[in-house]
C-alpha cells in the first residue's frame, strides 16, 4: 500500500515518495546496476544494508554536518530499507573527494594530468594514494548517463562563491573523518560522493545516502596494491561476472546485461554484509 504516498522519483536503486506532512520517504530497494544498466536480478537485503550503514555515517558524522534524517518509523513494506528525511532545496553538484585515484578521475588525469582543474603530480597510477584528498565534483548525469567531472569555478557559477566553498569544505571534512575512520577498521575508503540541500533557512544538510558502497569506494586495505584495479567492496563481483566470457554478454552491445546467477548474487550480497558488519562493528 502506498496510498498516502505520492511517488516523486525512482532513480536506479531507490525510489522517492513524498509524504502527506510534506517530508520525503527514501526507499532503497535491492535493485542493482552495473555499467549504467539496472540488472534483472536483484541482492537480496541489499536495501537494508545499505540503508543501516547510511544511517550508521549520518550518526558519526553528526557533530560535523547536520542532516536530512528524520526517522526510521516507515511503512511496514519498506520497513528497515527506509528512511524520512526533511525534503530540501538539492544543491545540484555531486559532491565527490577522492583520496586515491582511480575510475574517471584515473581517465582524467591519463588526459590532461588533472581532475576537475586539480593538477596532480606525474607517475600515477591505477589506486595511487593521492599527495592530500582532492574535491572533485561532478554535474548529475540524466538517467543512463555517466556524470560529468567539471572544475570547481564551474561549481562556483552555478551556485556561488559562498556556497561553493562550503561544499568543497564540507565535503574534504566529512571524506577526512570518513576516511580515518575506514582506515582503523582495515577499510581504505578511496573516493566518495555527498550530496547537500538547503533548509528554508539556509542551513546546509547532508542529505541522500552517504558512505555506501553504491556512493563510495571501499577496498580492503590489506589487498592495496597501485598499478592495476583494485579489489573492492562493491559491485566487482557482478562487474568482473559480466565482463566474463561466462555471462555471454557484450558490454559494447548496448543490450542489457543477462541475469545473474544465483551464485554472483550470493558472493556479492555476502560482500555487503561484510563491508557493513566491518565498517560498523555491529552484525547484520
Ligand atoms: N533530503 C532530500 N530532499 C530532496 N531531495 C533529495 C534529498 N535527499 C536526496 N534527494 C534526491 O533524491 C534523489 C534520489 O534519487 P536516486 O539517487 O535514487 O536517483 P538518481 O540520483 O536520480 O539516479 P541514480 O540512480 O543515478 O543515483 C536524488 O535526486 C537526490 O538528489
Ligand atoms: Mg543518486
Amino acid at each position: 500500500m502506498t496510498g498516502d504516498l505520492q511517488h516523486v522519483h525512482s532513480g536506479k536503486v531507490r525510489d522517492l515518495y513524498a509524504l502527506p506532512d510534506g517530508r520525503l520517504l527514501m526507499v532503497a530497494s535491492d535493485r542493482i546496476s552495473a555499467f549504467d544498466f539496472v540488472l534483472e536480478s536483484e541482492i537480496p537485503d541489499k536495501g537494508e544494508i545499505l540503508t543501516r550503514m547510511s544511517l550508521w555515517w549520518f550518526d558519526q558524522l553528526a557533530d560535523l554536518v547536520p542532516n536530512h534524517v528524520v526517522s526510521t518509523d516507515v511503512p511496514e513494506q519498506f520497513r528497515g530499507r527506509a528512511v524520512v528525511c526533511e525534503r530540501l532545496a538539492m544543491l545540484p553538484v555531486e559532491c565527490v573527494a577522492r583520496g586515491y585515484l582511480t575510475g574517471s578521475g584515473l581517465l582524467d588525469y591519463e588526459q590532461t594530468g588533472e581532475v576537475c582543474g586539480v593538477a596532480l603530480p606525474p607517475g600515477l597510477v591505477d589506486g595511487s594514494r593521492l599527495p592530500e584528498p582532492i574535491f572533485t565534483p561532478a554535474t548529475k548525469a540524466e538517467l543512463g548517463d555517466h556524470d560529468q567531472n567539471v572544475s570547481y569555478e564551474a561549481v562556483v557559477r552555478t551556485v556561488g562563491e559562498e556556497t561553493a566553498a562550503a561544499l568543497r569544505q564540507l565535503t574534504l571534512a566529512i571524506y577526512d573523518r570518513a576516511e580515518e575512520m575506514a582506515s582503523e577498521r582495515g577499510i581504505i575508503l578511496a573516493d566518495t560522493k555527498f550530496e547537500f540541500g538547503l533548509r528554508t533557512d539556509d542551513v546546509m544538510v547532508l542529505a541522500d545516502e552517504v558512505l555506501t558502497p553504491d556512493s563510495s569506494r571501499f577496498w580492503p586495505a590489506s589487498e592495496w596494491q597501485p598499478g592495476r584495479a583494485q579489489p573492492s567492496y562493491d559491485k566487482q563481483i557482478v562487474r568482473n561476472w559480466l565482463l566474463s566470457p561466462e555471462s555471454g554478454w557484450d558490454r559494447a552491445s548496448g543490450e542489457p546485461p543477462p541475469p545473474l546467477p544465483p551464485a554472483v548474487v550470493e558472493r556479492t550480497r555476502s560482500r555487503y554484509v561484510e563491508a557493513y558488519e566491518l565498517l560498523t562493528g555491529e552484525s547484520f
